[in-house]
């Protein structure tokens, strides 16, 4: 479906207010996958990730934190530049709306729309959710709420600069009936096009300088800086060098934007009218995805269960957690994230099929043949129907088929049809019964061989989703690579008998072992109790403990001491002395805290205390759950008693 030659894709410019979570990784992994399937197919691709730095809740986030806006986003804009290699993001660029050069062609863009005659100004009176950054029609709110926010917007009245919007509905509903994927899949298309039955309302662009200054400045008008979704979404063609870069001529026709649900009205209609107002090409599709939940609840940054992709990979590793949210949502619709279904995904389709049948053929291999892939014998695969190339060729038409229309989870579920196909032929070949007879020497060579060779089909087309683990099985093949890439195109997988005889394939190492849950929960508990022996532990005899070693200022700066208040406080199951804590630290969401006090301290008793927290502690995992950060107690008299303060203190205030 993706038919240009080049392809260029992109993820939605991520808000730095607030750090990454689980949402940000699933669609920048899921672009990755695609940009990476797109390679394979033979695709010049180019791949764009990056962060949106400008507007009001940036300004917010910062002051929150007592930092000017440059400072705060220049922090955790490289906290989502930081992560991507750790998910082994395979982008070209990282753009940032704070570059220079982006700004540039935002200036160029809005001069270009001003001078088609599409920018007016005018005064206007409307309900702005200032969390949205726009304006609301009545008829958009939910009981008089914003739908995302909950929050009643607030009316206000300003003279500005608006985009006459409407004079493209009618060219807009026809593009979008003309090309029919234009907005994928169909569900999301259906919703802009019962949206454009309504009269379309033209598009404030400004705001005044008197309420926002963190912004890029009109080019006809100083006074005012441009709404941060028409500065956001120009990233798309600022990273390209628009309008004379090369980049820009290659990739731009063939552009496919990968953003979720909450934000295709932007993507879906300020987008290409403007890009229609301006006289640039449109892009070619829009891909929509659905939302994760997490444990059943929705993730947002308000209600602060955001799960944090960083200890999800240091618990399960990389290619097992790109592997889940591949496997797990249907691309487009929305998906739960819990710990047991992750865990259950890496035993059964990890562990047990993939990891199985590769350690299982390889174990044959070497036993049977001293580890040299041995050859087939073309007469005795007809004779007795041993060969599994047509089940290979099936696979990879299957796969295909569903990675061209973004079904993720249907590749990886061709693949794995495959990997039982493989089992079920080492049952009925029955390798361990023909190795007895030694006149059946060519039949047990064909059996391996066709193992063998649908391994190396199997590491191939996992690449876009285990990248390090394709590499892996490739290697134990003894499968060599062209110098500048590590996987193969699809032509390349194809073709069957690749596999040469007399290649000397590795011992077999285990792709995946296995998570035993008990024992997760086991190690768990013992790294609580150890930090709770280091933290809180009542020795009866604190004084006499020997001082630690004396450590320097330098040493001592190094972790960073805050204040907290603690918002809210439940009891965890099975766990008597622990208490979940939401701690305001005076960042955007709060934290998860998960403290050893509950032999001494109800939850109704520490609700609105303010605590003294460890804010850079690398975060921990105690019964299950992340903790973000430790609070500082006293033992005495076999009692435990938080530090606090005299009076009120800011959240967030550093504790020296
Ligand atoms: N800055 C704008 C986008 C501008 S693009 C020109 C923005 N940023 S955001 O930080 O709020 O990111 C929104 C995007 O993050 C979603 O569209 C989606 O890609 C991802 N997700 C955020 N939460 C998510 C889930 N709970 N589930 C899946 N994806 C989610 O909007």
């Amino acid at each position: 479906m993706n038919s240009s030659k080049n392809v260029f894709f992109t993820t939605p410019i991520y808000y730095v207010n607030a750090k990454p979570h689980l949402g940000h990784a699933y669609t920048t992994i899921t672009v990755d996958v695609a940009a990476r399937y797109s390679r394979m197919s033979g695709k010049e691709t180019y791949f764009l990730t990056g962060t949106d730095e400008h507007g009001d809740k940036i300004v917010e986030a910062a002051e929150k934190q007592n930092k000017s806006p440059q400072v705060y986003t220049e922090e955790i804009s490289a906290q989502f530049r930081d992560l991507w290699p750790k998910l082994n993001i395979s982008n070209n660029d990282f753009i940032r709306t704070t570059n220079p050069d982006h700004i540039k062609v935002v200036e160029d863009l809005l001069t270009r729309i001003h001078d088609s005659g599409d920018i007016y100004f005018s005064e206007y009176e409307g309900i702005y959710c200032f969390g949205c950054e726009r304006f609301y029609q009545e008829r958009e709110l939910i009981d008089g709420k914003c739908p995302d926010h909950g929050t009643e917007p607030k009316k206000i009245r300003e003279a500005n600069y608006f985009f006459a919007m409407s004079k493209y509905q009618d060219w807009l509903i026809d593009h979008i009936k003309q090309n029919p994927d234009f907005i994928r899949p169909e569900r999301y298309r259906n919703e802009i096009l019962s949206f454009l039955k309504e009269p379309l309302e033209d598009l404030c662009i400004s705001r005044p300088k008197s309420r926002l200054t963190w912004g890029i400045t009109l080019p006809f008008d100083s006074n005012y800086v441009t709404y941060v979704w028409f500065d956001a979404l120009t990233n798309y063609i600022s990273a390209l060098g628009f309008p004379d870069g090369e980049l820009f001529s290659k990739f731009w026709s063939g552009t496919q934007h990968f953003v979720a649900k909450d934000i295709i009205k932007p993507h879906g209609i300020y987008w290409p009218t403007m890009l229609k107002s301006a006289g640039i090409e449109i892009y070619k599709n829009l891909n929509v995805h659905g939302f994760w939940n997490v444990s059943g609840s929705k993730m947002s940054k308000s209600i602060g269960n955001v799960t944090d992709p960083v200890a999800v990979t240091a618990a399960y590793g990389v290619d097992p957690f790109r592997y889940f949210l591949m496997r797990e949502m249907t691309f487009g619709l929305d998906s739960n994230f819990t710990e047991e279904a992750i865990i259950q995904r890496i035993n059964s389709d990890l562990a047990n099929d993939l990891g199985n049948a590769f350690s299982r053929v390889l174990a044959m291999n070497h036993k049977y043949f001293n580890g040299e892939i041995p050859d087939t014998d073309r007469d005795i695969e007809k004779e007795k129907e041993l060969s599994l190339k047509d089940s290979a060729i099936d696979t990879i038409g299957a796969f295909v088929g569903a990675m061209d229309q973004n079904e993720f989870h249907k590749g990886l579920i061709a693949v794995w049809d495959f990997i039982s196909i493989i089992n079920k032929y080492i049952d009925t070949s029955v390798p361990w019964v023909v190795a007895k007879d030694k006149t059946r020497r060519k039949e047990l060579a064909t059996i391996i061989y066709n193992l063998v060779e649908s391994l190396r089909v199997i590491a191939g087309l996992i690449y876009p989703v285990m990248p390090e683990t394709s590499i892996k099985m490739f290697r134990v093949l003894g499968i060599q690579f062209d110098e500048d890439r590590e996987f193969k195109t699809i032509e390349e997988i194809l073709p069957w008998y690749q596999s040469c005889a007399g290649t000397r394939v590795e011992k077999t190492p285990t792709l995946f072992p296995r998570i035993d849950p008990e024992k997760i929960v086991q190690e768990i508990r013992e790294i609580k109790s150890g930090q709770e022996d280091e933290r809180y532990q009542d020795s009866g005899k604190e004084s006499s403990l020997p001082l630690k070693p004396e450590i320097t200022i330098e040493d001592f700066a190094k972790i960073d001491l805050r204040t907290g208040t603690i918002i809210s406080a439940e009891k965890i199951k099975k766990a008597n002395k622990l208490l979940r804590l939401k701690v305001d630290l005076g960042e955007q969401e709060p934290r998860q805290i998960i403290a050893g006090i509950a032999k001494n301290y109800g939850p109704e008793d520490v609700i609105g205390k303010q605590v003294v927290v460890v804010a850079n502690l690398k975060p921990a995992k105690l019964m299950g759950e992340i903790s973000q950060g430790m609070l500082l107690a006293a033992s005495s008299d076999s009692h435990l008693l938080l530090a606090g303060f005299e009076s009120p203190v800011n959240p967030g205030s550093q504790v020296k």
